[in-house]
């Protein structure tokens, strides 16, 4: 098959992005990443293209970006599915500051999270009062930003948290035997999320996890 695969690219965040576009012939069996890789080993030909990843097996969400304008992880989405008509179109995240080419700061989600005092300062290994299930199911998330990029109510340095920090809230809120570090994080969740959240629940139809963000919002909402 042949795909035309446009890549959105810009030197750094002050310089003016201009998409470069490839011809890809073959039977389409390769992830976006691994395409990605294959045009930077031939650098006479190209500038590497900037992009992030780590696992390569959908286990650490460093290579989210917009496969044809979607949140995706490039890691896990073959050429063959992705074309559409033909075509491919490569982009960073809208929401985040680009680095270069389609890697964005993403350092944010953790700052937030830090802000938000989500850690576990201990953890009472005998409390069977958990959702076990929910608290293995929302351990899943990759942190990637894919919730963040389509919620219609995140943009990166408001208050809102977005979903990312809610599963973690649930995660620390719940586990925390600490009642004073309880309540700080509850006072911070009400803050940064509770009072933003528009229950779009457009995080739950592309995350890459399928994590169940309503039922964990509802459990971290109702948590006494
Ligand atoms: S490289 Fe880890 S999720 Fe894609």
């Amino acid at each position: 098959m042949t795909i035309e695969i446009s890549v959105k690219r810009q030197k750094s965040s002050d310089e003016k992005s201009y998409v470069q576009t490839f011809n890809y012939e073959g039977d389409g069996n390769l992830t976006i990443a691994d395409w990605l890789t294959e045009v930077n080993k031939n650098e006479a030909k190209t500038d590497r293209i900037a992009w992030e990843c780590g696992c390569l097996e959908k286990k650490c969400g460093a290579c989210a970006m917009l496969i044809n304008g979607y949140p995706s992880l490039a890691c896990s989405v073959f050429l063959r599915k992705a074309a559409k008509r033909g075509k491919i179109h490569l982009e960073p995240f809208h929401k985040f500051p680009v680095i270069k080419d389609l890697m964005v700061d993403r350092s944010m989600i953790f700052e937030t999270m830090k802000e938000m005092k989500l850690w576990l300062m201990e953890k009472n290994q005998s409390d069977y009062t958990w959702n076990r299930d929910l608290q293995y199911k929302a351990g899943q998330c990759l942190q990637c930003g894919c919730c963040l990029e389509v919620c219609p109510n995140f943009l990166s340095g408001e208050q809102f948290s977005g979903a990312s920090a809610m599963v973690e809230a649930y995660r620390a809120i719940e586990q925390n035997t600490r009642d004073e570090h309880k309540k700080e994080m509850k006072e911070e969740y009400q803050k940064k999320f509770f009072n933003y959240c528009g229950q779009s629940l457009s995080c739950k139809s592309v995350c890459p996890q399928k994590l169940p963000l309503d039922e964990i919002q509802a459990r971290v909402n109702n948590h006494k």
